[in-house]
């Protein structure tokens, strides 16, 4: 059953008292810890190094649109020209050749279990460079027969033919940007997209026997209010689909300076923030739908609901994910790996990616090696983002696991997430913590407890560090008010 509604006094109240910007936890350590130190050949030891056997999760980034949306947080150019996607389209080849031959060299090979282009738009690119893209992907890796191999879509004018082409090329599931269909928000965010076309691309994908399908909507637009969030909702689900992702906008406008389009009187303020959000996921969960950590919905009999329901259930870069290689390869600019020793994140800007890339180098530019304590604090951090519960069974186990002698610190950072209690953040049951459900917004905070370089630094150091907010991240950092994912 639903917990009682946070009334607007208490709100305010806790995000005033829980104000620091805290990051989404899609990597712990989290991308504004990365040192330059971590280089190329950083990179080259860890992938020779790899597990033998070790499956392998491989993502795409593919970082160009035609048109802005002007809420837009992630990592893409816009352009009206295909030739500088054709040239990209070659270095990311090159990549894709350097690396897979860097892996070839352990003799027991590297079976690929998940592939996912993101964006930008992956679906700007040609059918036919996209056939070819897969191939090469194809020859260079050893996919598993059933591999999910996903694509981020923008439904406005996708071509017949690329819808095709991801059929042909085995595309298995697919990520559609939607937002919101309410007009006013659509010209406000410069966003033109119709249910028809939204539609007709789902319907023409499922005949072509593209079955799984995400939807993104965002809450707190310009011009957004419950009775048009919930508008958006209900025809998303009747459009038949299994998952959805409800992002809270991320208005950063001092880090994507196009965001300042966006009239600041337009947007909802923290209370309409967070009820539209309570409202979309009380209509989510009263027609279908499990919420899933922090931001995701799926169908009660979906992968990702018996993924939270046994536990298996995992959080990267791509936010939540059925995904359970613990080797995960970003190509593209600006992309991330995680490795099992560390993360390595690729050169963001694109002419030197590519001149990087095409001399057949690795285009890490940073990262970082995982101590011991950071293994520790990355798989509590993942517990509580995933399962929204930690019990000191937990920690203890996580701890033997990785060899990890010094408990103690944890073990009172366990003791002491009673002070969450007061605030209604957590609750204590026999044995273990949970978040109640009217508390989900505020996970994040109970995550950051266990975050030994959070509590090191100010949260300000965060939000200076994280100059690139979207990367291959799931959603972009948040400052001041937004700080929450309200
Ligand atoms: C790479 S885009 C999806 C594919 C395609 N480019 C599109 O927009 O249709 C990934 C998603 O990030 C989300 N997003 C982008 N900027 C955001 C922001 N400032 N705040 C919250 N979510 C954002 C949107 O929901 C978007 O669908
Ligand atoms: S939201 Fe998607 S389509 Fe719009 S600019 Fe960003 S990446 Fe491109």
């Amino acid at each position: 059953m639903q917990n009682p509604h946070i009334q607007t006094k208490n709100l305010s109240n806790l995000l005033e008292k829980y104000s620091k910007p805290i990051p989404r936890y899609t990597s712990y350590p989290t991308a504004p810890y990365f040192s330059d130190q971590i280089t190329a050949k950083t990179f080259q030891s860890s992938l020779t190094t790899l597990p033998n056997g070790q499956n392998l999760s491989l993502y795409f980034h593919i970082p160009y649109c035609d048109t802005l949306c002007w809420f837009c947080g992630c990592h893409t150019k816009i352009t009206q020209k295909y030739q500088p996607i054709a040239e990209y389209l070659v270095a990311l080849k090159n990549e894709i050749t350097t690396i897979a031959n860097i892996i070839k060299q352990n003799p027991t090979g590297h079976p690929v279990t998940h592939i996912h282009f993101g964006g930008g738009s992956p679906t700007i690119l040609s059918p036919a460079d996209f056939t070819s893209l897969m191939q090469h992907i194809k020859s260079s890796f050893t996919l598993t027969k059933n591999a999910e191999i996903a694509v981020e879509i923008d439904p406005r004018d996708i071509p017949d033919d690329m819808l095709n082409a991801l059929a042909d090329n085995g595309i298995n599931r697919i990520s559609v940007g939607l937002q919101d269909f309410d007009p006013q928000v659509q010209k406000a965010i410069n966003r033109i997209q119709t249910f028809k076309e939204t539609k007709n691309v789902i319907n023409k994908l499922a005949n072509l026997g593209i079955k799984n399908v995400n939807i993104d909507i965002i809450y707190g637009l310009p011009k957004q209010n419950i009775s048009k969030i919930l508008d958006t909702a209900q025809k998303s689900i009747s459009m038949g689909i299994d998952r959805i992702a409800l992002f809270g906008y991320a208005h950063v406008p001092w880090m994507k300076t196009h965001q300042k389009l966006i009239l600041t009187d337009d947007l909802p303020n923290a209370q309409q923030r967070y009820d539209q959000a309570e409202a979309v996921a009380a209509y989510l969960k009263q027609n279908g739908f499990n919420q899933i950590g922090l931001d995701h919905f799926a169908k009660h009999n979906d992968p990702m609901s018996t993924a939270t329901q046994n536990g298996t259930l995992k959080r990267n870069f791509q936010g939540y994910t059925t995904d359970e290689a613990a080797a995960l390869i970003g190509f593209g600019a600006s992309s991330i790996s995680s490795l099992p020793d560390g993360y390595f994140q690729n050169q963001p800007s694109l002419p030197s990616y590519m001149k990087t890339t095409n001399q057949n180098n690795l285009a890490t530019v940073r990262g970082l090696i995982l101590s011991t304590e950071d293994h520790v604090r990355r798989d509590i951090i993942e517990k509580i983002m995933c399962q929204l519960k930690i019990s000191q069974a937990d920690i203890i186990s996580i701890c033997k696991k990785h060899n990890f002698t010094n408990q103690t610190e944890l073990l009172e950072a366990y003791n002491q997430l009673t002070k969450f209690e007061q605030d209604g953040l957590i609750k204590k049951s026999n044995d273990h913590f949970t978040i109640p459900e009217h508390a989900r917004i505020f996970l994040r905070v109970i995550a950051a407890h266990f975050d030994a370089y959070l509590t090191q630094n100010s949260g300000d150091t965060y939000a200076q560090n994280n100059k690139n907010p979207a990367e291959n991240t799931d959603q972009p950092a948040r400052k001041g008010r937004h700080s929450l994912a309200i």
